[in-house]
């Protein structure tokens, strides 16, 4: 039986000079006349296995042809390396093919740049790069929900078809079975009444108001799952296509909030540095300079807290020729994220913005003019969560919508929450790829997500 590199890595002391087989591919081939070295790497973990083999093999020439690429499978016995740094090498007794690699390869051993890679989205978790971050990924995805599973929240699987624009910016990909060229019409209006499900629907942008259903039955619950937003934003940190971990939390205000998603980002972080060991060093080698030390600081730390306030005044004293000139009242632009986490030099909660900006659901500060809401700055991913106490009067909260000029009937499940024993319940939104720009230090989206979708972009 095949053993994973990874337990071969586990067991070392125990399997020395003992005969195994692995089964994998060639990342590598350097080859003399009398023997060959084989950079071999099964995935299981990061670290690669040198195979030695020798002209004592029958086939010998055969391998020797074997081209980066191919799958293999070898036996051999597990033998001290004479390399420096390396613990073992395996000296092959058998190399056999398992599948050929054509000539045409396009990952060749040598530095490919990432809009390379991109374009060969399908090869590029043979890179180390991207063997790196796509297990960071799958090792953060388990730490999130041991999380919250280990303090007993539920995990709620939110509808990805949906009615309600949570977000209410209006960024949403509509979902409609009919065929588009025959669209039915009555007086100049698309008739939605005849589509799938009898009403206009989208793929939705969170799953949260769906949540606040949920956290009024067990108290607490999470989401964790694919949210779409059709907005054309062309940066670094937007997707059209992310996954979002959106908790909710009833009985819990703004700082019982604000405490949560400081306490599970510091676990999470913790929990990626301590099992995924190798990939976090070569990030901080070869991704982000210090980021280790970035990491650690964070654990360590207690972040920030500024309301929106005090950042537009911050950022209005600062020396610095901005492009958006900031105005109290407005939003917080890229360029002012930026500032503040240098000038707080690490993750910064913004508290208190102004009403106008977010969403109806926010819980309305008496002042009358800023919401109980709350965004997660860090350096370099920008705003990595976002969240709110909600609003849980029902007057207050009808007023709003009212306000906006939403559907009433549209939400009314959502506002009779408040009608049915309502409490003061917070939740927030965890951008995954944002998280994992941060912990990784590869700064665009599309290099921590299998297949990224962005405007102009849905290859695969
Ligand atoms: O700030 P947002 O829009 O908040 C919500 O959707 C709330 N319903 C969350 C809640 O309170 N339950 O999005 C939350 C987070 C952002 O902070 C950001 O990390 C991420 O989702 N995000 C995106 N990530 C990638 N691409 C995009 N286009 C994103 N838009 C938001
Ligand atoms: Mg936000």
């Amino acid at each position: 039986m095949a053993i994973d590199t990874k337990e071969l890595y586990e067991k070392i002391d125990e399997l020395m000079g003992s005969d195994v087989v692995i089964q994998g591919w060639i990342r590598n081939h350097r080859k003399q006349k009398e023997f060959g070295f084989i950079d071999f790497s099964d995935g299981t973990c990061f670290r690669h296995v040198q195979v030695v083999y020798d002209d004592k093999l029958d086939n010998f020439l055969d391998i020797q042809k074997y081209r980066v690429g191919c799958a293999i499978e070898v036996l051999g016995e597990v033998v001290k390396s004479p390399k420096e740094g390396q613990e073992f090498e395996i000296q092959a007794k058998k190399v056999l093919l398992v599948g050929d690699c054509g000539e045409d390869y396009p990952i060749q051993p040598k530095r490919h740049t990432r809009e390379f890679l991109r374009e060969q989205a399908y090869l590029r978790p043979r890179t180390n790069l991207f063997q790196a971050v796509f297990r960071v990924r799958s090792v953060l995805a388990y730490a999130i929900h041991k999380y919250f599973q280990d303090r007993g929240y539920v995990y709620f699987h939110a509808p990805i078809i949906t009615a309600s624009d949570c977000e209410g910016a209006g960024e949403m990909f509509h979902v409609t079975s009919f065929d588009l060229d025959k669209v039915p019409v009555v007086d100049g209006e698309v008739d939605y009444s005849k589509d799938m499900f009898g009403k206009a629907t989208s793929l939705t942008v969170s799953g949260q108001l769906e949540a606040e259903t949920f956290a009024q039955a067990y108290k607490k619950t999470y989401t964790f799952g694919p949210t779409f937003r059709a907005e054309h934003s062309n940066t670094k940190v937007h997707a059209n296509e992310f996954w979002m971990i959106e908790p909710e939390i009833s009985f819990c205000d703004l700082e019982g909030d604000m405490e949560i998603m400081e306490d599970m980002l510091k676990y999470v972080v913790s929990y990626v540095l301590k099992h995924c060991p190798d990939e976090m060093k070569f990030f901080d080698q070869f991704v982000e300079k210090e980021l280790l030390k970035k990491l650690d600081k964070l654990v360590h730390s207690k972040f920030s807290r500024v309301t929106h306030k005090e950042a537009i005044d911050i950022l209005q004293k600062a020396d610095v020729k901005w492009e958006f000139e900031p105005k109290q009242g407005e939003d917080i632009a890229k360029e002012h994220e930026k500032y503040l986490t240098e000038y707080f030099d690490g993750p910064v909660f913004i508290t208190d913005w102004p009403k106008d900006i977010k969403a109806f659901y926010m819980k309305q500060n008496p002042d009358g003019e800023t919401v109980a809401a709350v965004d997660l700055e860090v350096p370099g991913a920008g705003e990595i969560m976002g969240g709110s106490q909600r609003e849980e009067d029902y007057d207050k909260l009808v007023r709003r919508i009212d306000e906006l000029g939403m559907d009433k009937e549209e939400l009314a499940w959502y506002i009779n929450l408040r009608k049915y024993g309502t409490t003061p319940h917070s939740g927030f939104g965890l951008g995954f790829e944002r998280l994992l720009i941060y912990v990784t230090g590869v700064e665009n989206i599309r290099d921590v997500i299998p297949y990224p979708r962005t405007p102009g972009n849905c290859d695969v």
